[in-house]
């Protein structure tokens, strides 16, 4: 089982989106996965489809982790129900769902046996080929309880110059914290998200991105697509939105699952 946690210091790049984008490759091409929806903010839980008041909320598991099975308390994506009926029974697509109770865990100071609570509940999971944990944008409690359970660290950044320079930060912090709490744990990779072909300056950054990150920047890069805020919107995957639109989209995030397997 592959654990990987979406992260970025800085708010609003993608994360969420990114982690819905895989988890819809992954459901397309039969990964059974799991996304545990750390943020508060709990967007990936209303993008998957989630039906509101089901399961436990990750705050509260986190709480219980020591006693807690998992496997009796995520829930099943809505998006699953929108496949071809012969493709439902074998298709796995589970949320751990997000809410404002996890917030409690999301102090700066959080003790080292708090940050292993993902960890443990983790641990005990079975059924599952990958788990992708969606973090808020911060390297407080939560982001930390989500490395210290993952094997792999997916940093989603902008082509700009702040993202660039958030992205080394987060960097830094990755080999920090991998050194003190969590040997295990590798950054997978850069995800460059909302690029534009025809901006200079999203040229150049990329070529920025592609000269301190070498082989850790994952291609293909993801486009500014108008029709991904809709997508979200409907709490659809982006594999089976209708139409031309997004196809290129979907299959970016194919070949970025390929190279996370
Ligand atoms: N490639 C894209 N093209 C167009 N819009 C995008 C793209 N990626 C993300 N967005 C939009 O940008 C907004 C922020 O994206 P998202 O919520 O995924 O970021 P985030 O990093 O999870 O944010 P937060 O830090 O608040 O958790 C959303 O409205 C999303 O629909
Ligand atoms: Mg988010």
């Amino acid at each position: 089982m592959q654990i990987l946690s979406v992260s970025s210091l800085k708010g609003g790049v993608g994360k969420t989106s990114v982690t819905m984008g895989l988890a819809s490759a992954a459901l397309h091409q039969g990964v059974r996965t799991l996304v545990v929806d750390l943020d508060p903010h709990a967007d990936s839980t209303t993008g998957l489809a989630v039906t509101r008041g089901t399961g436990t909320e990750a705050g509260q598991l986190l709480r219980d982790a020591k006693r807690a099975d998992l496997n009796d308390h995520v829930v099943r994506s809505g998006w699953v129900d929108l496949l071809p009926k012969e493709h439902r029974a074998q298709a796995t697509l589970d949320v751990v769902v997000g809410s404002a109770l996890s917030a409690a865990f999301d102090r700066p100071d959080i003790r080292p046996r708090d940050m292993r609570r993902l960890r443990l509940l983790l641990d005990r999971v079975t059924g599952y080929d990958l788990v992708l944990i969606d973090c808020p944008p911060s390297l407080a409690g939560l982001t930390r309880i989500g490395w210290a359970a993952s094997s792999g660290v997916l940093l989603v950044a902008e082509p700009s110059l702040f993202s660039v320079a958030g992205t080394e930060r987060t960097m830094r912090a990755i080999r920090m914290f991998s050194n003190e709490y969590a040997p295990q744990l590798k950054s997978a990779g850069v995800v460059v998200n909302r690029a534009r072909a025809d901006s200079t300056e999203h040229e150049y950054r990329l070529l920025e991105m592609e000269r301190l990150y070498k082989d850790k920047l994952m291609l293909p890069v993801l486009e500014e697509n108008p029709f991904w805020q809709q997508i979200q919107g409907a709490a659809y995957p982006v594999h089976q939105w209708p139409g031309d639109q997004v196809r290129d989209l979907a299959k970016s995030f194919d070949q970025l699952l390929t190279q996370l397997a």
